[in-house]
């Protein structure tokens, strides 16, 4: 039975049950019935369903981790950690991380002005607040009125001239200045996608030199009490432990070298984010080599040992992964429109009375196929249509005897694929590419898994229901933007299968899962198409509740927000509608309440999936 790589990417946090996925925490509601109670008040398209006890358990590993890292290495320094606004920056994500990790004082990371307005909109105590990223004047200045405001706020420095101009404000300020965080630009690389975050050419960081001049600017400005952190982040999903740990070592050492330089105040390292989330849902093993354990003991084990052996006292800790965070906390689910290749039916099939030879053949080899012959006739009927092909090009065959030849040999090769399957060939699993069922998803893949597009991303996914059967079909997803780009193809090396179904009949749900990191704020409109209606979904041990509901923007509003007047194009369209000489008065009306409704409706397709 297809699991559909639950064991390797889901970490127990879904599972099959009778058939059909279900949330593996407390009263355990299958998806299904989640999207069913949502359906049932109206809602179409495409939904974004949020679990924040997962965005809970995820901030939860990663406090006990490095508490029993630091206990059982006999660690002097403590562990903080922040969540970096950039990877997902939407309310109720925000407002959960928050919430989830009050207990931990679990702080916000800002990277430009609008997220550290927010951070400081959001923290109300001394929780932590870290600013990375390139910083002017002016956002030097929130971060002081942050730290006026009793913020226990960090700015990282990116770069001299960033440190030039914290120094000038400090000498307008004379009360609660902002900590002094320094990038260090480390020759360790990253690893995966993202590993020129790190290294000598990573356009972020100090180099050595520019630390000691900083240190210098520090010094001859009485400011060396500000010092308080040294910072890095090698990329995120790190697919490899490996890399870190020489960025450990490299950024440990450079932490001994300013204390041995005077930096007295400095007293922690953040290490940034990069722990890395598993996408992978068909090979057997994952794709990244270390557990968040292994990531713990490490970070804690190699900056105790550099301290020990260069006799400074241990740096606390810091961590700004996000990724790690938020990514499973949220699921896509959309709605099967159409299966496209339904054209292939054999009850499609129209013989004449005299039918070309060659079709003759594709009829025996369809009627004689078995187990035993089935890849010696599947040849045959490849090596036929490509005969027969040419005779339609040369006109000796008519459209009605190509269609009856598509629909034999897809069939042919269909049943070949199954009937083989104990003895295939890499031939035979290429051919899926032909027989593909193309499924029309409502839901457009540039909003809601941008990485897919932009980066090939795989996301793993799952149909929430019949997963007691084994689905047949090789999958290729397309979604419902006017953009052949909008496709998640068949891939042989990654192959989806899904069920055959009869849509007529009954609903057919994919969720995509893991897409809670990054696709929501990288999503774009493309086609005018925006965020799905989201829900937070809080489940206790009886039931479940559906909280914060946030509707997808209706389509007046989708336009209102690219900069167009909505109420002036809604009384264009009623104006046109009421100067009408085309229909009669009642028509009119019952038109203009028509598209009353219609333009309060988001831009998903509103057939009855
Ligand atoms: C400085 C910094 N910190 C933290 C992160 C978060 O990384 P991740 O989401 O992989 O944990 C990033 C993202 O690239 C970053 O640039």
């Amino acid at each position: 039975m297809n699991n559909f790589g639950l064991n390797i990417w889901s970490d127990e946090n879904f599972k099959i049950n009778s058939g059909l996925l279900t949330v593996n925490y407390k009263s355990s509601p299958s998806l299904l019935n989640i999207v069913n109670k949502i359906r049932s008040e109206g809602t179409r398209g495409p939904i974004l369903l949020r679990f924040p006890h997962l965005i809970k358990k995820q901030i939860t590993n990663l406090y006990s981790n490095f508490d029993k890292a630091i206990l059982e290495n006999n660690y002097h320094g403590n562990f903080s950690a922040v969540f970096p606004l950039k990877v997902n920056q939407y309310p109720h994500v925000v407002k959960a991380t928050i919430e989830q990790g009050l207990e931990f004082k679990y702080g916000l990371e800002a990277g430009s002005k609008a997220e550290l307005i927010l951070a400081m909109s959001q923290i109300d105590d001394d929780t932590p607040i870290t600013v990375n990223g390139f910083k002017d004047k002016e956002m030097i200045s929130l971060g002081f009125i942050a730290s006026q405001s009793g913020h226990n706020i960090t700015l990282t420095i990116e770069g001299l001239n960033e440190l030039k101009t914290i120094l000038e404000t400090i000498k307008e300020t004379t009360l609660n200045i902002p900590k002094i965080g320094i990038r260090v630009r480390l020759h360790s690389l990253g690893s995966g996608s993202w590993a020129k975050s790190g290294g000598m050419d990573s356009k972020f960081g100090l180099t050595s030199t520019e630390i000691i001049e900083a240190i210098k600017l520090l010094k001859n400005n009485n400011a060396m009490q500000y010092l308080n952190m040294i910072h890095f982040h090698i990329g995120s999903q790190m697919t490899d432990i490996a890399p870190l740990k020489k960025a450990l070592r490299e950024a440990g050492n450079i932490y001994a070298e300013l204390k041995k330089m005077g930096a007295k105040d400095l007293n922690s390292i953040n290490i940034g984010g990069g722990l890395a989330v598993e996408y992978n849902q068909n090979h057997d093993a994952k794709t990244h080599n270390y557990s968040v354990e292994e990531f713990a003991s490490s970070v804690v084990y190699l900056l105790g040992d550099i301290m020990d052996t260069k006799n400074v006292e241990h740096p606390n800790i810091f961590t700004e992964s996000g990724r790690y965070i938020v990514a499973s906390h949220a699921v896509l689910i959309t709605p099967v429109l159409e299966l496209f290749s339904q054209d292939y039916q054999e009850e499609l099939l129209s013989f004449k009375a005299t039918n070309p030879p060659l079709i003759e053949e594709l009829k025996d080899l369809n009627k004689l196929l078995n187990s035993k012959n089935a890849i010696e006739y599947m040849h045959d009927a490849l090596d036929h249509i490509e005969s027969l092909f040419t005779l339609f090009d040369l006109g000796y065959i008519d459209l009605q005897d190509r269609s009856n030849a598509e629909i034999l040999v897809h069939n042919i090769i269909k049943r070949a694929i199954l009937l083989a399957k104990p003895h295939t060939t890499n031939d035979l699993k290429e051919l899926h590419t032909r027989v593909q069922e193309r499924y029309l998803i409502n839901a457009s893949i540039f909003q809601s898994l941008p990485d897919f597009w932009g980066i090939n991303q795989n996301f793993p996914i799952v149909p929430l229901n019949k997963l007691d059967e084994t689905p047949s079909r090789a999958a290729s997803l397309c979604d419902i933007t006017c953009d052949s780009d909008g496709e998640i193809g068949f891939d042989v090396k990654n192959p989806l299968f899904l069920h055959d179904i009869n849509l007529k009949e009954e609903d057919y749900f994919l969720g995509f899962f893991n897409v809670g990191a990054y696709q929501e704020t990288l999503g774009m409109n493309h086609n005018l198409f925006t965020h799905p209606n989201e829900y937070t979904v809080n489940i206790d041990k009886l039931s479940y509740k559906i909280k914060h509901k946030v509707e997808s923007k209706s389509l007046l509003k989708i336009l209102e927000s690219i900069g167009y007047n909505d109420s002036e194009i809604n009384h264009k369209l009623k104006d046109k509608l009421n100067l009408s000489t085309f229909i009669t008065e009642k028509e009119k009306n019952d038109t203009l309440a028509k598209l009353e409704t219609l333009l309060k409706h988001n831009g998903y397709l509103r057939t009855t999936n």
